[in-house]
């Protein structure tokens, strides 16, 4: 199917299903340890062995020669397998780094070699044995010093951007800031490290591991093993959590394919903790420079976005300005980024690339000219909306209520109760009161499904799509349910696995919307193969109660599937509707923080998110995405960072200890609130993503609470206890 007019009324809007509020149906799975994630695959018929991997102890340079003698004799050990071994590999489409092969060195915790042995603890101690003679070379590792160096990337990839003049405008503003800001490396941290478990049956091989996208992954792992894509079988049904992190294939499941291959066995790799933070990827760290003009009633004039990162040769820069160019008014404007050629590990996608530094950065830009203004920083935000592409006036958003969400906001939260800077005191606590506005784009990628109906009247849903963590298993069936009239009782759903139709998989917040869209057009296909199996005309029957009706014909689903049953398969392809409208997802945020006026120390008090996205598929899990992303904003706001070493080149706090991730204990009241929205522009479902909107301004809503309860502007995240006092 192909989506290129504007959404019609059709079987979704019926909304007996999709919209509710229905539990996970994988929940019960997941509480009660049913749920089967890579590392805990098991079948007693083939026994499986354990291996460790080794990463680089140097972050750039040749490897001259590896001895693994000592760590070949040690206990229990079946195999050795060294990035010298296997010789130069081909690299995939999607990673920068290479992951395995070959004697260069990239960056530090690179994999370098396996050991794979009959237990963990025999395999992880042999690894420890292998010793490597490194050939040093020289690298950069500071953002800050290499900023001189930084260079326009790709014109096609990332074009400097300009409209009006913004240098005469900005000069002539009677009320001007120019603030530089930064955001540090960050990690993902997912719950569950990346896994896998491979296994070769001739040329085949199957791996069962912990992917955002099936077929991405599928496709590097064959151009990485030289192997023929259709060789290969992945499974990856549950995942504790991706955030980006998984959205390109990792060195655990080329290892485990080496390793099962050398020992004729199945072989599990999971990369321990302390290597996710170097041998994977992160957000790259920003430094952003903002300037605005406005006159004095709060009109932008003049607005520019700088921002500066660094990668890896042949990386891309994080895309902090994007926001920016959307977001408000402003008839001269303009934005570049630059990237520095940095030798950490490979910098890349984090829940909302982007968005998400970027507003940490202008989002505090805003409450600072609101500030110089003399006006409530909601009522800057709103005088400086705009319907339409800034950049392109011609091109409207499909929909947009930014201001919607900043009044109801501030209506829910007290906004009229928030205190001059630095005078609410309630014993120890500063206490102060802080907004954002939220904006992430709305993304789609083609998504495909099968969907079959048996003789019990099951509709069973199979397409390889993923769950982070999100509720797809959920969204899926209530979509089925809805368009083939039966309870989410009567649906199963099959997902992440390779043989199953290709979709969107879970990234860029695009899953949802994409992701249930495929479901649709399969669904209705089988409702034309349903309704032409019986002779239904087919523009009056009706999916209901697990029937199909036409006319004064009534026929349960069951007895129309047959015997043999039936099905219907799609991709749900995308027109020009992106193209013609801008469309993106809108929200604010707003956060209550007491300081310690003694230790600097912030504690946040509560939170509300209120969030326009399109129709919302399932007000639970939505909830869910969004209180989670706020937890994560407040961890960007207040402790995340990968220290760099830079003399080394490595990120130090490379574990859970060092590297602090919120929980939701951390914040006593989080409250989200979704706006009744459904966007026919964006789908046949009229949804959109939330998952990255809930991060979205997060952190710059915490530091403008923070300036409003002490009168310290912090620039620099996190906002650490040192930074306010
Ligand atoms: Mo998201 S960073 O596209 O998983």
């Amino acid at each position: 199917m192909e989506f290129n007019t504007p959404a019609t009324t059709n079987p979704i809007d019926q909304l007996k299903v999709v919209g509710q509020p229905i539990h996970r149906i994988d929940g019960q799975l997941k509480t009660t340890g049913r749920a089967i994630y890579a590392y805990e695959w098991h079948d007693a018929n083939v026994p499986y062995v354990y291996g460790y991997p080794v990463g680089a102890s140097i972050a750039k340079g040749k490897i001259k020669s590896i001895e693994v003698t000592a760590a070949k004799r040690a206990p229990g050990v079946l195999s050795v397998v060294t990035t010298l071994d296997v010789g130069d590999l081909g690299k995939g489409r999607f990673n920068t780094a290479k992951l395995f092969g070959g004697d260069e060195i990239q960056h530090y915790h690179q994999a370098i070699a396996v050991v794979v042995a009959h237990s963990f603890e025999e395999a992880r101690a042999a690894a420890a044995l292998v010793k490597v003679d490194y050939e040093k070379q020289p690298g950069a590792f500071d953002l800050a010093a290499a900023m001189g160096s930084a260079v326009k990337p790709h014109e096609s990839q990332e074009p400097d951007t300009a409209v009006g003049d913004f240098d005469g405008a900005f000069k002539s503003a009677p009320v001007t800031l120019d603030e530089t800001y930064t955001t540090p490396d960050q990690s993902h941290s997912m719950m569950e490290p990346h896994a896998s478990i491979a296994l070769w049956e001739g040329d085949e091989l199957t791996v069962w591991t912990s992917s955002q996208m099936i077929d991405w992954w599928r496709s590097d792992l064959a151009t990485t093993l030289g192997i023929d894509k259709q060789k290969i079988h992945l499974m990856s049904p549950f995942v504790g959590g991706g955030f980006g992190g998984k959205l390109f294939l990792r060195a655990d499941a080329v290892l485990a394919a080496f390793g099962a291959k050398a020992v004729g066995r199945p072989v599990k790799v999971a990369l321990p903790r302390p290597f996710m933070a170097n041998n994977t990827t992160h957000r790259p760290a920003t430094r952003q420079r903002i300037r605005i003009g406005a006159d004095r009633d709060g009109k932008i004039t003049a607005i520019a976005h700088e921002s500066w990162s660094g990668d890896l040769p042949g990386g891309g820069p994080e895309t902090a300005v994007n926001q920016t160019r959307l977001l408000y008014a402003g008839a001269n404007r303009m934005t570049a980024m630059r990237l520095a050629t940095l030798d950490l590990p490979e910098g890349n996608a984090m829940r909302a690339p982007g968005e998400a530094p970027g507003l940490m950065a202008l989002e505090i830009a805003i409450d600072e000219m609101a500030e110089k203004l003399g006006m409530d920083p909601i009522q800057f935000r709103i005088i400086n909306d705009t319907q339409v592409d800034p950049e392109k006036p011609e091109r409207p958003f499909s929909q947009r209520n930014l201001n919607g969400c900043l009044t109801l906001g501030a209506e829910r939260f007290g906004w009229s109760q928030r205190p001059k800077i630095g005078s609410r005191r309630e014993g120890n606590w500063l206490v102060g009161m802080g907004v954002a506005a939220a904006f992430r784009n709305n993304l789609v990628l083609p998504s495909g499904a099968r969907v079959k109906l048996d003789r019990e009247g099951v509709v069973t849903v199979e397409t390889d799509m993923t769950d982070i963590g999100t509720g797809s298993y959920t969204i899926i069936a209530q979509t089925a349910a809805e368009m083939m009239g039966v309870g989410v009782d009567k649906v199963a759903v099959q997902l992440g696995d390779s043989r199953f139709p290709v979709s969107a998989g879970s990234g860029g917040q695009f899953g949802a919307n994409s992701s249930t869209s495929g479901v649709y057009a399969a669904c209705v296909k089988l409702r034309e193969a349903v309704a032409g199996k019986l002779g239904f005309n087919s523009d009056d029957v009706v999916f209901e109660n697990g029937q199909v009706r036409s006319g004064s014909h009534t026929v349960p689903l069951a007895e129309a599937a047959g015997d043999e049953g039936l099905v219907g398969e799609d991709t749900m392809n995308w027109g020009d509707l992106t193209k013609t409208h801008q469309q993106s997802t809108f929200g604010a945020h707003f956060v209550e923080v007491g300081v310690d006026v003694a230790t600097g120390e912030t504690r946040i008090r509560r939170m509300l998110a209120v969030c326009a996205a399109g129709r919302i598929l399932n007000p639970i899990t939505a909830r869910s995405q969004v209180i989670g992303a706020m937890t994560m904003g407040a961890g960007g706001a207040l402790s995340e960072e990968l220290a760099v070493d830079t003399r080394h080149g490595f990120f130090v706090n490379h574990d859970l200890a060092g590297y602090e991730v919120p929980v939701h204990a951390d914040i006593p009241h989080q409250e989200v609130i979704f706006m009744d929205e459904a966007d026919p522009m964006s789908s046949p479902m009229k949804a959109k993503g939330v998952g990255e909107l809930g991060l979205c301004g997060v952190s710059a809503a915490v530091a403008n609470a923070i300036h409003n309860a002490t009168g310290i502007r912090v620039r620099h995240y996190p906002i650490t206890l040192d930074k306010l006092i």
